[in-house]
């Protein structure tokens, strides 16, 4: 039994092959945590691990016991402006205006499977054996308030999910003010924290702090999980490597404002939350209601980061994402945005499908610009209808010639927005987030629809099904390109006000799930600006996304390493775009762009009309490779070689199922002159298998490659050198197959 209930100590070890997560119901019904971390031999009692101190200045609960104090306890569940004197886990405005919780153990269950989180993307399971629950439920007496603590241990992965539902069952309305999804108390600080951190352009880059006391989070306020920060952190042991080594990596399955946060007390205990951002969020709880919390996902590894981010990948790939998408390999796209941006007609698209088809791309999609008006960014989002003058025969003839082509059709779509210049916004001023007699900021010249209020969500649905109806339509990008700001809605009376950026996300979902389901083989790729909403809340409706706006193969090393901290490969979007790039106006050859576009979904974001016949036969190859090993690049295991972080050298490979087959890829940004020897330690292989690997004489041992490494020298600088090592933005790519 995966989750243990151990009676005489009223202890909890939920384990599996890889850790355990031990906590117990104290003397006084709270949750305390005694142990999270490798696994451990079942027993009946860890008591040993519930220390109780006698520390001078602690508030005590009891006037004749010293050694009992909330502070210095390790808990599940903390309540809120008590005697813990950190955060709290749950903050509930009751009828007495104070804010205080204290939530009691009352009952537990343990089922098989997993439950589903009404209008929430959550993990799931496709077989009940896949996974144990526990739900304990805790009781606020003082409010007639109850929390059901929902816990899933994966069995054959090493992952807990956790999420709490409140329940109003009293007879007033309560405000909840604050709600983590997940909170453990860990106990020491001697962790490094990995924070995932960025910009426009530039997003997911890995940042790394030693643990330090006090409050330390990264969190968004934009509406968006954003840019700047993901719902993600991980938390290493100093000595731990990407092969070796402890850590515990959480993410909040959730696309709007989040926290996720370490807070490290005076004794070194380190409390890690994640959840929504309690800057942004209060809802009331009407009686006989309840609330869902987003879901939280801990990850453990004592064998590294690779393990910990395989472990995510295939959680996020195979039991978040969904739909028919899920298990296979991703068409190659042309994109139209950078090769012609808003400058098209419908001649100028079916010469670029043409050549595309002809270089082998197996998807055409139309980006922005293509509906009524839209010949800049300012104008028409809201009115989802062909642009006559453009398309004159309008979107269904130039799909079907796009098809006839052997193409399949893809458009995009920014579903979320409004721009003043549209009949939308025209008929609907009202339809637009704003505050009531506040100024209101513009974002890429355009505003936020009010998707809180279900009549918009349901309007902007109609128009898209008048669009996707009847369309021989294969993919839809999403996108989203401004963050949301003076949050307010004139659907809702004062008193919801504060639950608009959760209903926003809430809309947002729903509209999502409408569409997954009317069209269940569209394959959707979500976008904000280009990573700006990558995120494991949006993977449950859309398996790819959009990684970043920037197509510079030197910037997508670090962005693409950085996110395959916890997203697969088969969800990040990767094109290869002109040079120079339009970006960073820096020229790289078409390899490298393509070496490295070949580690996602892979597809060209440029006009192919304007390749030279020479490149136009690199191309030809390229689409080539990819079809023949994206299946293993894509849903393979993937693993990190060297940081782009830590120097001018980059390195990943990939290694199928079976072991048999793998391809390593290398890339240097900067020539350098006269350099070491170099060898490239890989990973994942059979150490007793021999393989072959392509461009180099004879048969290596698994453990050979893995112990020793490839060699990587450079030859520049010598006298013989044929010139191919050479230069910069070199990239290097090797097939190692099983014989
Ligand atoms: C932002 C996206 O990230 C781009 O790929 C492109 O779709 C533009 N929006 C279109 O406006």
């Amino acid at each position: 039994m995966p989750i243990q209930y151990h009676e005489t100590s009223q202890t909890f070890h939920l384990t599996n092959r890889w850790f355990s997560y031990i906590f117990k119901i104290n003397h006084e019904g709270y949750l305390i945590q005694l142990y999270c971390g490798s696994r451990i031999r079942d027993k009946e009692n860890f008591d040993e691990l519930y220390e109780l101190a006698c520390r001078p200045m602690a508030t005590n609960y009891y006037q004749d016991d010293r050694t009992y104090s909330l502070e210095h306890l390790k808990q599940e569940f903390p309540g809120a402006f008590g005697a813990d004197m950190r955060k709290g886990a749950i903050e509930i405005e009751g009828k007495d205006g104070t804010k205080y919780t204290d939530f009691r153990f009352e009952s537990f269950r343990i089922e098989p499977g997993k439950l589903e989180l009404e209008g929430l993307p959550a993990c799931y399971v496709e077989e009940e054996a896949e996974a144990t629950t526990l739900v304990i439920t805790l009781k606020d007496e003082h409010l007639q308030v109850r929390a059901h603590l929902l816990y899933t241990l994966y069995e054959q992965l090493p992952v807990l999910t956790r999420s709490v539902r409140v329940e109003n069952d009293s007879e007033n309305e309560v405000r909840i003010e604050a709600l983590t999804s997940l909170n453990v108390d860990l106990p020491d600080d001697n962790y490094e924290r990995l924070m995932l951190t960025g910009a426009w352009a530039r997003e997911r880059h890995i940042e790394w702090e030693p643990l330090h006391s006090g409050y330390q989070s990264v969190y968004s306020l934009r509406g968006h999980s954003s840019h700047n920060f993901n719902p993600f952190l991980a938390l290493k042991r100093p000595s731990t490597t990407e092969e070796s080594g402890e850590v515990l990596g959480f993410a909040l399955i959730y696309s709007g404002n989040f926290e996720a946060s370490v807070d490290v007390d005076t004794y070194h205990t380190s409390r890690i939350q994640i959840g929504m951002n309690r800057d942004t969020f209060a809802w009331l709880l009407e009686p006989g209601t309840s609330f869902q919390s987003p879901e939280a996902v801990m990850v453990y590894s004592d064998q590294g980061l690779n393990k910990m981010s395989q472990a995510f990948h295939t959680l996020f790939g195979r039991r978040l994402a969904r739909g028919v998408w899920r298990d296979k390999a991703r068409p190659i796209l042309l994109n139209s945005w950078e090769g012609v941006y808003f400058d098209f007609t419908e001649e100028k698209i079916l010469n670029m499908a043409k050549e595309a088809a002809n270089l082998g791309v197996e998807l055409f999609v139309l980006d922005d610009g293509w509906f009524q008006g839209r010949n800049s960014d300012w104008t028409s989002l809201g009115d989802w209808v062909a642009d006559e003058e453009k398309l004159p025969d309008g979107l269904d003839t130039l799909c079907s010639k796009i098809c006839d082509l052997g193409l399949k059709f893809g458009l995009w779509i920014e579903p979320e927005m409004v721009n003043v210049e549209s009949d939308l916004y025209r008929a609907h001023p009202d339809w637009r987030l704003e505050i009531a007699g506040r100024h209101i900021s513009a974002g890429r010249h355009q505003y936020v629809l009010d998707f809180t209020n279900p009549a918009v969500v349901d309007a902007v649905a109609k128009m898209l099904f008048k669009v996707f109806d009847g369309l021989n339509i294969s993919y839809v990008k999403w996108d989203m390109n401004r963050s949301l700001t003076e949050v307010g809605s004139t659907y809702w009376n004062a008193s919801h006000q504060q639950s608009l950026y959760h209903r926003f996300i809430l809309g947002v979902y729903d509209l999502y799930e409408r569409l997954i389901e009317r069209y269940p083989n569209i394959l959707f790729e979500s976008c904000a600006s280009g990573g700006g909403r990558f995120d494991p809340g949006m993977m449950y409706y859309a398996p790819q996304a959009w990684t970043s706006d920037d197509t510079d193969g030197v910037e997508r090393l670090k962005i693409q390493y950085g996110t395959s901290m916890l997203y697969p490969i088969s969800s990040m979007g990767s094109h290869v775009s002109a040079s120079p790039n339009h970006q960073l106006h820096r020229n790289t050859p078409l390899e490298f762009r393509a070496d490295v576009a070949y580690f996602g979904t892979f597809g060209y974001e440029l006009n192919p009309a304007s390749l030279s016949d020479e490149e136009k036969v690199l191309v030809k190859e390229q689409i080539r490779f990819m079809k023949e090993y994206r299946e293993l690049i894509q849903l393979g295991t993937f693993y990190r070689l060297k940081s782009p972080f830590e120097g001018n050298e980059t390195a990943w490979m990939v290694v199928s199922q079976d072991r048999k087959i793998a391809i390593v890829a290398y890339y240097r940004v900067i020539q350098e002159i006269n350099t070491a020897y170099r060898r490239l330690p890989l990973q994942g292989l059979d150490p007793e298998q021999t393989y072959t690997v392509s461009d180099r004489d004879g048969m290596f041992y698994g453990d050979e490659l893995e112990k020793i490494g490839l060699i990587i020298s450079d030859s520049s600088a010598s006298e013989n050198n044929d010139g191919k090592n050479e230069g910069d933005f070199l990239s290097r790519m090797w097939i190692l197959k099983a014989v």
